[in-house]
C-alpha cells in the first residue's frame, strides 16, 4: 500500500472506530452532589492540578494512576485517602469516579484521553491535546460522540485577559487585525539548560512501571535520565511549541476566531545550551491563516527580559498582552492587557486597561460536570491548537513551509 493510502486507512479506520463505539452513561449529578476525580499522571503538572482541586468546594480526588511509586507516595501525602494505581486502566475501573484529570507526558495524552471518555468519565486534558495531529482527530471524534465534558489544560482560555480583548475586538475597537506578534523567553544560570530535572536515586525499573511510560513506543532497557526528561525529546514531546505556544496560540485563536493555520514555517535549533535534547530552544514560527491573519511567535532560552506576550495589530487599533515583563522601577513582573487607538481611524479613541478578573480553569470544568455547559476551553480549541503547533514543528523538522494538507498528510518521526 502506497505511504499515503496506508496513512489514510490508519486515519479513517481509527475515525471509523470512534464513530462505531459506544459510550456508557454517566451519573447525573445534583448541584449538591460532591464531583468525585481521579488523575491520570501526578508529576509536576499534576500535583500542581492536584491542589486545585482540593481548593474546589464539593469536589474530591479519590484516586490516582501513575507509572512511578515516588509520585502515588507524594499524592497520598497531600490527599491520604486517595487510592493509587500504577496502570490507568484500574483508575478507570472504579465505576464511582465521574472525571478523569490527565496530567501525563505528551505521547500518552491520546491514549489516556480515549480510555477516560471509553470508560464514560469526564476529561480534563493537559495541553497539548495530542502528540500528533493524527491523534487530535482521533480525540476530536471521540470527543464529539461522547457527551462528556471534556476542558483541555488551557487555562488561558479562561482568563480576564481574554475575556476582555474578545469585548474589545466585537465591540470594533481593533478594526480589522491581519497581524499578530507573540513571544515567551525564559532564562537558567550558565551550564543549566531550562527544564532538566536531576533523576533521583529511587527512579529505578524496580520503582517504574517503564513498559507503560513507553505505551506503544519502541522497547527498550530502562533510561532514568529519559523518563524523568521526557520533554526534551521528539518521541515523547514536541518541545517549546507544545509546552508553551500552544497556550498562546489557543489564546490568540479564540480571541480573533481563527480556523487551523493554513500554513506554517518554523527556524530555530538548539543554540542555548547543547546538553543532547532534541527540541529546540530557540524558535521563530509563522502561522497564516486563511482570514488574512499572519502570526509569528518567538522564543528563546537564553534571555528572560520580555517574558510573554501577544501585540494584536489591527487597523483601529492595539491590543498589548503582557506578562511576566520585568518592570524596570520595581523589578516586578505584571500581567496587563491594553488597548490602544491608532489614531488615524479612531482620533478620539480612549486607551483602556482590561479588569475582568480570571475564572478558576479547573473549578470551571468541575461546574460544567454539574451543569453539562460547555467549559471555557473545549476540545475544539485543543484540536484547532494542536493542529497549529504540530504544523509549526512538522515545518521546522522538514525544514519547509508547510500546508494544512501537508501537514495532515506527513508522519511525524521520532
Ligand atoms: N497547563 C499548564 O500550564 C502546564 C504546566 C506544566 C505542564 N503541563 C503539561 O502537563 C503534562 C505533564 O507535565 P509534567 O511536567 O507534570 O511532567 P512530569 O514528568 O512531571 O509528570 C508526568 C507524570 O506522568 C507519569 N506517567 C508517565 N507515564 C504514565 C502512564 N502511562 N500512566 C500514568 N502515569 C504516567 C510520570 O510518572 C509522571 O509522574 C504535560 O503534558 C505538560 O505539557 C501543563
Amino acid at each position: 500500500m502506497a505511504d499515503n493510502t496506508r496513512r489514510d486507512f490508519i486515519k479513517q479506520s481509527a475515525l471509523g472506530t470512534a464513530a462505531m463505539l459506544v459510550y456508557p452513561p454517566s451519573r447525573v449529578l445534583a448541584a449538591s452532589d460532591r464531583v468525585r476525580l481521579g488523575m491520570i499522571g501526578a508529576g509536576g503538572r499534576g500535583q500542581e492540578l492536584l491542589k486545585q482541586v482540593l481548593e474546589v468546594p464539593n469536589a474530591q480526588l479519590v484516586a490516582i494512576a501513575d507509572v512511578y511509586r515516588r509520585r502515588c507516595d507524594e499524592a497520598k501525602q497531600m490527599a491520604p485517602d486517595i487510592q493509587t494505581f500504577d496502570d490507568h486502566r484500574r483508575l478507570l475501573d472504579m465505576k464511582d469516579i465521574d472525571g478523569v484529570i490527565v496530567a501525563s507526558p505528551l505521547h500518552i495524552h491520546a491514549r489516556h484521553f480515549q480510555d477516560a471518555l471509553l470508560a464514560g468519565k469526564h476529561l480534563y486534558s493537559e495541553k497539548t491535546m495530542t502528540w500528533s495531529i493524527a491523534e487530535a482527530e482521533q480525540c476530536l471524534a471521540a470527543a464529539k460522540k461522547s457527551d462528556r465534558v471534556v476542558q483541555i489544560g488551557l487555562q488561558h482560555e479562561s482568563s480576564g485577559s481574554l475575556a476582555d480583548t474578545r469585548k474589545w475586538i466585537k465591540d470594533g475597537l481593533a478594526g480589522k487585525i491581519t497581524q499578530v506578534d507573540s513571544w515567551m523567553s525564559r532564562n537558567t544560570p550558565h551550564g543549566k539548560g531550562q527544564w532538566v530535572r536531576q533523576v533521583p536515586s529511587d527512579c529505578t525499573p524496580q520503582s517504574v512501571n517503564w513498559k507503560a511510560f513507553l505505551s506503544g513506543r519502541p522497547d527498550r532497557p530502562f533510561d532514568a535520565f529519559k523518563f524523568m526528561n521526557w520533554r526534551l525529546y521528539w518521541e515523547f514531546s514536541g518541545g517549546n511549541v507544545t509546552e508553551n505556544m500552544v497556550h498562546q496560540i489557543a489564546w490568540i485563536m479564540s480571541a480573533l476566531e481563527l480556523p487551523e493555520p493554513s500554513a506554517a514555517c518554523m527556524s530555530g535549533g538548539v543554540f542555548s545550551e547543547k546538553d543532547g535534547r532534541q527540541v529546540p530552544d530557540t524558535i521563530a514560527v509563522t502561522l497564516e491563516f486563511p482570514t488574512d491573519v499572519v502570526v509569528t511567535w518567538q522564543s528563546t532560552f537564553s534571555n528572560s527580559r520580555y517574558g510573554l506576550g501577544e501585540h494584536l495589530l489591527g487597523t483601529d487599533g492595539t491590543i498589548e498582552h503582557r506578562a511576566g515583563a520585568t518592570d524596570m522601577v520595581t523589578g516586578r513582573s505584571a500581567e496587563t492587557i491594553r488597548y490602544y487607538p491608532e489614531r488615524v481611524n479612531r482620533a478620539q479613541g480612549e486607551e483602556l486597561t482590561g479588569q475582568t478578573p480570571n475564572q478558576d480553569h479547573m473549578a470551571n470544568w468541575i461546574d460544567c460536570i454539574r451543569t453539562r455547559k460547555t467549559p471555557n476551553a473545549p476540545v475544539e480549541i485543543g484540536y484547532r491548537s494542536a493542529v497549529a503547533a504540530h504544523m509549526a514543528n512538522l515545518a521546522y523538522r522538514q525544514k519547509q513551509r508547510l500546508t494544512l494538507q501537508e501537514a495532515r498528510a506527513a508522519q511525524p518521526e521520532f
